[in-house]
């Protein structure tokens, strides 16, 4: 058995009348991939921003133990001191910035007060292979794709010294040929340089595969840690996730939409930085209003106006035929 590096113990936390957790306890080990499941509300995100220090201590009661010591976070810079760090399901990069600038952002590499360009550049250089990201350093953040702008949020993390990384469903957003490069390199970085990391997903068959153990939360409550030795199914984590048997997870369901409010055909998206690149292709669809609305309906059952649409960029309307 691995040594212990994290343990949080009678963790609860309220939201003026919201208990989001109640008496959480959750340990990680030393160089280990822990997974942490649980339903949307479950309370996952919430024990991580008390981790990370977005909910200082005093916001919430229990205790949290890093490297055998108690630590009272009261922002995010002190649990990054003792390396800690979090990437955000809403990666936190700043798109007009490079790649460099946006890895030492706040904590600029500088030479008598200045920053230090060449040295940023190396740096980072070094830490853009460490992640396998073959980007020029001074590439702007905007022209990455997500999976591509997670590695950078990675690199960021590095140059930290990450010893516990903590990831908020980072593969939700990713095609699985980038989600299987992003957890090769989660096992790596766990092999080569002793993190251990702590990943929020419902991806269970990637966690099945990769993870050491699996915490699962069920309204703010910690129902089970899972040694994953092999042994544990994926029924048995949706059951322990949603605390019943689940006969069928997608239940067959009958759509009753109302009226057509929307019809697109063939819409065709360019990318805005990259000229010539298409970023969508031919798409069409429908979209209809729910179904209690009626077009000629009164104050309780009105169509909304057109303006009330998010959909208001030329592109759209130059392709989009608006109903009603
Ligand atoms: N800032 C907030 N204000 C009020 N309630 C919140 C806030 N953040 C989370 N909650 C509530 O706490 C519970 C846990 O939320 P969250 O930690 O985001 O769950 P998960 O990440 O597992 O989906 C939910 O009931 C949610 O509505
Ligand atoms: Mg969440």
């Amino acid at each position: 058995m691995r040594k212990i590096l994290l343990t949080m113990d009678g963790i609860q936390k309220c939201f003026s009348s919201v208990i989001a957790l109640k008496h959480v306890s959750l340990q990680v080990e030393q160089r280990s991939i822990h997974a942490l499941v649980g339903e949307n509300g479950a309370g996952k995100s919430t024990l991580m921003n008390i981790l990370s220090g977005i909910y200082p201590h005093g916001s919430y009661s229990g205790s949290i133990v890093f490297e055998g010591q108690e630590m009272r976070f009261r922002k995010v810079s002190d649990s990054e001191s003792r390396g800690i760090v979090i990437i955000h399901q809403e990666l936190a990069l700043i798109p007009e910035l490079s790649i460099q600038e946006n890895i030492f952002l706040g904590h600029e590499i500088c030479r008598s007060g200045v920053i230090s360009w060449d040295s940023q550049i190396q740096e980072t250089q070094r830490l853009l292979d460490a992640v396998g990201l073959k980007e020029d350093p001074n590439t702007a953040c905007k022209y990455l794709g997500v999976g591509k702008q997670q590695l950078v949020e990675i690199a960021k993390a590095l140059s930290k010294n990450v010893k516990l990384l903590i990831m908020d469903e980072p593969t939700a957003a990713l095609n699985d040929k980038d989600s299987d490069a992003l957890l090769n390199l989660i096992l790596n970085l766990r092999v080569e340089r002793w993190i251990s990391v702590i990943i929020i997903s419902n991806k269970l068959d990637e966690l099945l595969k990769d993870a050491d153990r699996i915490t699962v939360l069920r309204d703010g409550e910690s129902i089970e840690t899972l040694e994953n030795d092999g042994s544990i199914s994926r029924n048995h984590i949706i059951r322990s996730m949603v605390g019943r048997e689940m006969s069928n997870l997608y239940p067959e369901r009958t759509a009753k939409p109302g009226e057509l409010a929307l019809e697109v055909k063939d819409w065709c998206v360019f990318s805005p930085s990259v000229a010539g690149e298409q970023i969508i292709d031919r798409v069409s669809f429908h979209l209809h209003y729910p179904a209690r609305y009626t077009r000629t309906g009164n104050r309780s059952g009105s169509v909304p106006s057109k303006t009330q649409f998010p959909i208001e960029s030329p592109i759209f309307r130059r392709t989009a035929r608006m109903l009603g």
